[in-house]
């Protein structure tokens, strides 16, 4: 068993019956889902799932998962997701996979969000995975030159066939390549407030527990940031 598919399977230990289960998006969490429907198939848990993307909703749908969207539910009881960094004082970088928006839309609206890593995503300071900014395709280009006159070092995300990557919502990604992000909250809140930005990878103060897969085991790790 890979790390990630040992924190994935972990995770979905956490999962209660009857819970409204938020379903992240990636590699790891791709093996949470099916632990989920294992779960559902073998033992007779009961959930409905809230998914973060075009992706992980197929993947639910093929393993008889019953879903509703963000919109039908009041609040989502857990959500598991993966996450492209963490740091020590348990702020992270998603949106590798481009399912930002959505991922942030479902947590923010969940009691409790766990993310599932390989040790390999646990850093001290955030910023060496470029921050992914989902922008809207007008006014990309203005963004682009902007984020240049900052040093921010950004690159229009593309597909392997390098055409422009399309988000779920039809929007842009910019990768911002900053290598060391020193004041997370100060970027966040510059990059909140500027037009054409729909929502940027930076999840602070969002998680209250990792769940890290590493060659000595799974362990889990408490974040201060308990809603
Ligand atoms: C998708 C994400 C993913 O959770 C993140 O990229 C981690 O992916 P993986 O588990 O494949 O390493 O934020 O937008």
């Amino acid at each position: 068993m890979n790390l990630k598919q040992a924190a994935g399977i972990k995770a979905a230990g956490f999962v209660k019956d009857r819970m409204i289960v938020g379903l992240g998006t990636g590699s790891t969490a791709y093996y949470m889902v099916e632990e989920i429907g294992r779960r559902m198939r073998e033992e007779g848990l009961q959930i409905t799932g809230v998914t973060t993307s075009n992706a992980t909703k197929e993947q639910a749908e093929s393993l008889g998962i019953p879903l509703k969207s963000i919109d039908e539910v009041s609040m989502v009881d857990l959500t598991i997701d993966g996450a492209d960094e963490i740091s020590s004082d348990f702020h992270g970088i998603k949106g590798g996979g481009a399912a930002l928006l959505f991922e942030k839309i479902v947590a923010t609206y969940s009691k409790e969000t766990i993310w599932i890593v390989d040790e390999s995503k646990l850093v001290k300071q955030l910023g060496r995975f470029p921050l992914p900014v989902e922008v809207i395709p007008y006014g990309s280009q203005q963004l682009m030159r902007i984020f240049k006159e900052r040093n921010y070092h950004p690159v229009l995300r593309t597909t392997l066939t390098g055409d422009v990557l399309k988000t779920d919502s039809g929007h842009y990604i910019i990768d911002l390549h900053l290598n060391k992000i020193e004041e997370p909250e100060k970027l966040a809140a510059y990059l909140d407030q500027l037009v054409g930005v729909v929502e940027h990878g930076l999840f602070l103060h969002m998680v209250s527990k990792v769940v890290v897969g590493s060659e000595n085991g799974v362990r889990l790790l408490d974040s201060p940031h308990q809603k």
